[in-house]
């Protein structure tokens, strides 16, 4: 681990200095965040450090710290030294990686910020108008957001090491699932199995059960256990040293119509997967998607029309209205998906996939998620049949399979040159 954080802190830091003299700037000073609180209450929201400084440091940052990165020295870390026994306070980490750093420990009435001069970028939360004092450069922005795409092997190794420890949850849910258990007891096991309290996941997981499959983003966790035991859609990860995995499995208690299309969508889902290599269109990937669900519910005779007719008539994006995936790492949704250059060009998602969220073309050591769906959503499948009267699907059998709520595969994929990397399967 130490040797793959010095090439990243070295290549890192290289690529900033590089970045320095490309905008013509002396620093670009980095904030962490500071916490937040809740309207009119003493309670702050649970924090997560600004990406962009938790890319430098091997350890979850804290609130109140800075970054400075110039070109003459090694990067900087004001660490704070906090006078509070309401909170834990964190010890500065000790090991080797602080060699690579000129560290400064700093009160909050210690004005560090006074000594920084010449052009300086401000990244991150505004601090006591600090971010005005300095300034902020969307170009610089921009550049660093396409950049962050791709993924150094410290960066890949701390995302395998998050899909080994969400993977462990995984199991634990489905085995929770086949025993019957509820939503919120499924949710718990798939907590302590994954060594993580709820505000340390990197988003909050989706037990979803039956019918509630159907929600994309949904959002409870029922107490109770339901009658009958259909579905299980779980979307949940976890975070290592602030890269978070992204995995959703669905499992099933049918024997029928339901598990054979899960089947088929696991398919489709590894077969998406080993297309993901350098040079690859994500647009053309997720067309690619669309077709193949339109054959299976053609073949499946959930809608009598072919693929082709069924895609321009918006038919099969009633069953898989979200995108084929994103990128991943310090965010789930990481930044710079529909940034096209260095320079900022944003290509936005065509019409027929709105909400897909990477247009890029696949490159060497992106770090990508693949999942396709499959839903039974009942707002979606009204509206379809108000508006197109000659949809072609069979209702009766749709209505079948609505308790059921739907199906998601997803896995986190690194993109190479040839081949693809599955961290979900293969980690
Ligand atoms: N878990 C959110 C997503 O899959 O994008
Ligand atoms: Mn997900
Ligand atoms: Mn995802």
């Amino acid at each position: 681990m130490d040797s793959l954080y010095f090439s990243h802190i070295k290549s890192l830091t290289s690529f900033y200095q590089d970045t320095l003299e490309r905008f013509q700037l002396d620093q670009i000073i980095i904030a962490s965040g500071t916490k937040s609180y809740y309207f009119q209450d003493d309670y702050t929201h649970p924090f997560k450090p600004y990406a962009y400084a938790q890319q430098w440091l091997p350890f979850d940052v804290e609130p109140d710290t800075f970054i400075v990165i110039s070109n003459h020295s090694k990067p900087t870390l004001i660490w704070p030294l906090k006078e509070d026994f309401w909170h834990a306070q964190q010890n500065l980490p000790e090991g080797s990686w602080s060699d690579l750093w000129t560290i400064k420990p700093t009160r909050a009435n210690e004005n560090w910020a006074d000594t920084i001069k010449g052009k300086t970028m401000w990244l991150g939360q505004d601090i006591a108008g600090l971010s005005d004092k300095f300034g902020r450069y969307d170009k610089t922005l921009a550049w660093l957001d396409y950049h962050r795409a791709y993924k150094s092997d410290y960066e890949v190794d701390l995302l395998k090491q998050a899909n080994v420890r969400a993977l462990k949850g995984h199991h634990a849910a489905e085995k929770a699932f086949f025993e019957g258990k509820s939503e919120l007891d499924i949710y718990l096991d798939y907590l302590r199995t994954s060594q993580q309290t709820s505000p340390q996941e990197p988003y909050s997981g989706i037990i979803a059960l039956n019918q509630n499959a159907a929600v994309l983003h949904y959002e409870h966790k029922q107490i109770q256990s339901p009658d009958k035991f259909r579905t299980l859609l779980i979307d949940a990860g976890a975070k290592v040293t602030g890269y978070g995995s992204d995995i959703t499995r669905t499992f099933t208690t049918d024997n029928n119509l339901f598990n054979e299309l899960l089947c088929k969508m696991d398919q489709i889902q590894q077969s998406l997967a080993n297309k993901s290599i350098a040079g690859t269109d994500y647009k053309a990937l997720h067309a690619t998607c669309l077709t193949e669900i339109a054959n299976l519910l053609q073949e499946s005779q959930i809608c009598s029309l072919s693929a082709e007719e069924q895609i321009s008539k918006g038919i099969t994006q009633t069953f898989f209205p979200h995108g084929l995936g994103h990128l991943l790492g310090l965010q789930v949704h990481d930044v710079g998906g529909h940034q096209v250059t260095p320079e900022g060009d944003i290509l936005k998602p065509p019409s027929s996939a709105p909400f897909l969220r990477l247009t890029r073309k696949l490159e060497e050591n992106m770090v990508i998620t693949i999942e396709p769906g499959l839903y039974f959503i009942p707002m979606l499948l009204e509206k379809m049949q108000q508006s197109l009267p000659q949809h072609g699907c069979d209702m009766a059998l749709i209505k079948t399979l609505i308790p059921f709520g739907g199906i998601r595969i997803e896995d986190n994929v690194l993109v190479k040159q040839n081949i693809s990397e599955n961290l979900t399967r293969n980690s």
